[in-house]
């Protein structure tokens, strides 16, 4: 609990959850649905930083920390409460947290009219995050098959190895969630390729997708992908920087959405999820 002039600072509860779900509807969010808020506060509320201004929702904000390294998301504050501090002392508490649970690198998604905001608390621009849409045709090559249960410890490994932090909590929520996005690519019995995905109202995402660089058809993945989505509208997220995603998407007919945010980062680098071999991330709020 933390108070300051009116405005109370706590764990998220599950009661909270339409007002977190209503403020990223409305700041056009599409893809932060109510989901995502159960995700975060299914697995620690205590990292969901909730407002209250004289006992009325106000405002949230996550803050998501692995090992040495945390990320911010979901900077929310009602329209009601906007400009009375609401918002920068739900990002200072969170940075607080994230400090001193002990991780030296913050990165962060800003959207551009918040980034010079971000800059005040000691944040840099590193790359542009973007956000891409487009369809792909539904297709099953030799080797592509559901991802299931049984498949998560390795998937774990690879993912902890190649991403540089424990997501498995996010990656099993993604497939308990949507088990029909969710699939793998061996060649020869090894694993070359697995990707998850999340369900929104008119499209489906696509992320985290991991794909060995060695990998010569890494567009089998989000072909199959496409037959669990129906064919419909896809969506990812693709650090810019990362020349071989931009340029699989780029073959794929894939288009980048307007108001591209940045991706910021506080602390030393590299940047985690940064490797070529992640083609897309999970969602920008955590990596
Ligand atoms: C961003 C937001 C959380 C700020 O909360 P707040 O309590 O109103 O805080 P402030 O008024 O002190 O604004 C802080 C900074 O946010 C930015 N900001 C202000 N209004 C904003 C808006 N509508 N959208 C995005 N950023 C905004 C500005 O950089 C501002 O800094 P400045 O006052 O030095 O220009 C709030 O405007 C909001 O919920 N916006 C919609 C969601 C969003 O864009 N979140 C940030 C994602 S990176």
């Amino acid at each position: 609990m933390d108070r300051e002039a009116g405005i109370l600072i706590r764990p998220l509860r599950e009661s909270d959850l339409d007002s977190a779900a209503r403020w990223a509807a409305e700041a056009g969010w599409t893809s932060e649905t109510r989901e995502e808020f159960e995700i975060f506060l299914a697995r620690d509320p205590g990292s969901c930083l909730f407002a209250e201004r004289d006992g009325r929702p106000a405002g949230i904000c996550v803050a998501t920390a692995y090992a040495g390294h945390g990320f911010i998301g979901e900077l929310l504050v009602d329209r009601a409460f906007r400009g009375a501090n609401v918002g920068p002392r739900l990002f200072d508490l969170a940075v607080g947290r994230l400090a001193s649970s002990g991780c030296r690198t913050i990165s962060l998604d800003a959207v551009p009219r918040a980034a010079p905001f971000y800059e005040t608390r000691g944040f840099r621009p590193v790359d542009r995050s973007l956000r891409l849409l487009g369809r792909i045709e539904p297709r099953f090559a030799p080797g592509v098959r559901p991802l299931t249960a049984a498949d998560m410890p390795a998937v774990r490994d690879i993912d902890l190895r190649e991403f540089g932090a424990d997501r498995s909590f996010f990656l099993a929520q993604r497939l308990a969630r949507a088990p029909d996005l969710a699939w793998l690519k061996e060649d020869g019995g090894r694993i070359v390729g697995y990707l998850f995905g999340r369900r929104r109202a008119g499209f489906s995402w696509v992320g985290p997708w991991w794909s060995d660089p060695e990998d010569r058809h890494p567009e089998d993945l989000p072909a199959a992908f496409s037959a669990g989505a129906g064919g419909g509208p896809i969506q990812a997220g693709v650090l810019e920087a990362n020349r071989r995603a931009v340029a699989i998407f780029d073959s794929l007919g894939f288009a980048v959405k307007p108001n591209t945010p940045r991706r910021m980062m506080r602390g030393p680098g590299p940047v985690l999820g940064g490797r070529p071999s992640l083609l897309a991330v999970g969602t920008a709020s955590k990596g």
